[in-house]
């Protein structure tokens, strides 16, 4: 029997073949108390000690016993677990399993370093808050498969042993013995294999899938991670982002027990980043970057008047507090960390305005700068686009969330169709995604915008999708202006535009990244926190050593040689 099942027994009521873990022993005169633990719950062991058991018993001992259930005293109750107000008076103890000495305790709140939680993972996971993540866990994906299965959306698989599908990180390479020179990749997403769904004729299609990049890790990226993957025929956006409305709102409801309100909000790119600095904003926090470019228009401040000439703008946060010197020399510090030129300020008090440029405002500056009222203006002078990462994160340093328990989704849409990374064109999404117009993204892609929404939930892009292109010309020119040759375009993506010439259904998909939605659910600072086995930040599994060297005559059959590129 287990923990749970004592529900159903009354006081004085044998206990038969009770089973568990030991996770405390406390010795009390002529008694021992024990408590037992298995997945259901918790409850207390008394032995009396003439048996001389608790010589015998350790902390992760596996052990069966038989014994008495009995009620506690009233004093003695413990309302914080379960069966606190009962224990059990042992009769017969069988030691199932010994533990060796645990590297860490198996206790709600530890200060293990991760590495070691990680490389002892099965231990970390009887831990209950662990428990409760991965159940969380699991309670998504039933959930996910319930709200499914009432829309009428297929369950299909994908291949995992693919060629590339470009998602904008490198891929995970698997060679392979029987083609020398020829590797798969593992998939980034199953984004054409969902998409040939649609053009073999399915309606619809979901997958947990799970997904491959090699990129960096961080504390919302790893190496191999899950999504909910979406695609839908005859699709526009709009349909598809109701349909993810009614999903996360069902599993929301059905496996957190909380109700959210849909249809959420929207912003298009362009304003989350003037409102917010970022495509990804955090809407719990109230406060909005609004312009102040105006009041400087016949400024004496030398850089500003630089800035103003060359098509920036000036752009601003205010706190009602008076900030602190070290608050803002610490958050000065932080943005120069990631390439602002510094930190521009005003402390307002009353009609009294100061700060290291505040001896160059001329009365008109002033009389305006004063209208925000008491407090500390924050500013980032520049072209909106080179500042706005700056602005984003003074915004969510300087100000905190108006309410921690909300969950805040909103939409962004509208996304250029091309962003520029290390001077070159990536298109924002996939190259898969619509132009929002054909004729503009002929003749000006780098201004064009792209048919792609992402779903962000307080501060997180929780999932993207996209109308996806459904003509082959207009695939080919994608492919084109992204910047690969005729070539290239015809050895990486001919099978696919072959595909598409095929009479393709519009369509239009989405995913949502599963461990993103529990870590944000649950509240844990990682997703690796809601992923049973994850990698550490270098990309590795300290359990099992992965990934792991392998053996020339190994490498050698699959026609590889190992080459140290540093000697
Ligand atoms: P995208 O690349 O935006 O879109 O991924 C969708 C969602 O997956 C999650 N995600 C990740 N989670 C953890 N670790 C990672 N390394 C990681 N990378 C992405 C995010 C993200 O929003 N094929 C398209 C979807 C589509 O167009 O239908 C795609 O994969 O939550």
């Amino acid at each position: 029997m287990n923990i749970k099942d004592l529900e159903n027994l009354k006081d004085g009521q044998q206990v038969i073949e009770l089973t568990g873990w030991v996770d405390n022993i406390r010795d009390h005169g002529g008694l021992t108390f024990v408590d037992l633990r298995d997945f259901t719950g918790l409850i207390q062991l008394v032995f009396d000690k003439s048996g001389d058991v608790d010589t015998k018993l350790k902390n992760e001992f596996y052990i069966t016993i038989n014994g008495t259930f009995k009620k506690r005293d009233e004093a003695l109750i413990n309302d914080k677990i379960l069966f606190g107000d009962y224990e059990i008076e042992v009769t017969d103890l069988i030691i199932i399993n010994q533990s060796k000495t645990l590297p860490f305790q198996i206790e709600d709140s530890i200060e293990t370093d991760e590495n070691i939680r990680l490389k002892y993972r099965y231990l970390d996971l009887r831990r209950q808050p662990m428990k409760v993540n991965i159940m969380t866990r699991s309670n998504t994906f039933k959930s996910i498969r319930s709200i499914m299965n009432q829309l009428n959306i297929f369950e299909i698989d994908t291949p995992t042993l693919i060629k590339s599908t470009p998602e904008g990180a490198k891929d995970f390479l698997v060679p392979s013995r029987k083609s020398p020179s020829n590797f798969y990749a593992l998939p980034q997403s199953p984004q054409m294999y969902k998409q040939l769904f649609m053009m073999s004729g399915f309606p619809n299609y979901y997958q947990i899938a799970k997904c491959y990049r090699d990129e960096d890790s961080r504390k919302d990226r790893q190496p191999e991670f899950t999504q909910l993957d979406l695609e839908f025929s005859d699709a526009s956006p709009e349909l598809v982002k109701s349909k993810v409305e009614e999903i996360v709102k069902f599993v929301f409801s059905d496996a957190y027990d909380c109700k959210i309100k849909t249809p959420f909000n929207t912003l298009t790119y362009e304003e989350a980043i003037n409102f917010y600095g970022t495509d990804k904003p955090d809407l719990r926090i109230e406060e909005k970057i609004f312009d102040i470019t105006d009041i400087f228009t016949d400024t004496s401040i030398n850089f500003l008047n630089d800035i103003l000439s060359s098509q920036g703008s000036i752009k601003a946060l205010h706190t009602k507090e008076l900030l602190t010197r070290k608050q803002i020399d610490d958050l000065d510090t932080e943005i120069k960390e990631l390439g602002s030129n510094g930190l521009g300020w005003f402390k307002i008090e009353d009609t009294n305005i100061s700060g290291p440029l505040a001896k160059l405002l001329n009365d008109n500056e002033k009389s305006k700068l004063l209208s925000y009222g008491s407090g500390t203006l924050l500013f980032q002078a520049g072209i909106i686009k080179e500042i706005a990462n700056f602005l984003d994160v003074i915004r969510r340093t300087v100000f905190q969330p108006l309410n921690n328990d909300v969950y805040s989704f909103v939409w962004i849409e509208d996304f250029p169709f091309f962003e520029v990374e290390d001077g070159e064109l990536q298109p924002s999404h996939h190259p898969f995604t619509s132009p929002k117009s054909n004729e503009i993204f002929k003749d000006d892609p780098t201004n064009a915008t792209a048919l792609h929404y992402d779903l962000v939930l307080n501060g997180v892009e929780l999932g993207s999708g996209s109308q996806r292109i459904n003509n082959p010309e207009i695939q080919t020119l994608v492919l084109e202006k992204w910047g690969l040759s005729k070539e290239e375009i015809s050895e990486r993506f001919g099978w696919f535009i072959e595909a598409l010439s095929y009479g393709t259904p519009v369509h239009a998909g989405f995913a949502i990244g599963i461990d993103r939605l529990i870590a944000e659910v649950l509240n844990q600072p990682s997703i690796r926190d809601v992923i049973p086995f994850p990698k550490t930040q270098s990309g590795l599994d300290p359990l099992t050593n992965a990934p792991a060297n392998i053996e020339e005559e190994v490498l050698e059959e699959y026609n590889l040689k190992y080459i140290n590129k540093d000697e």
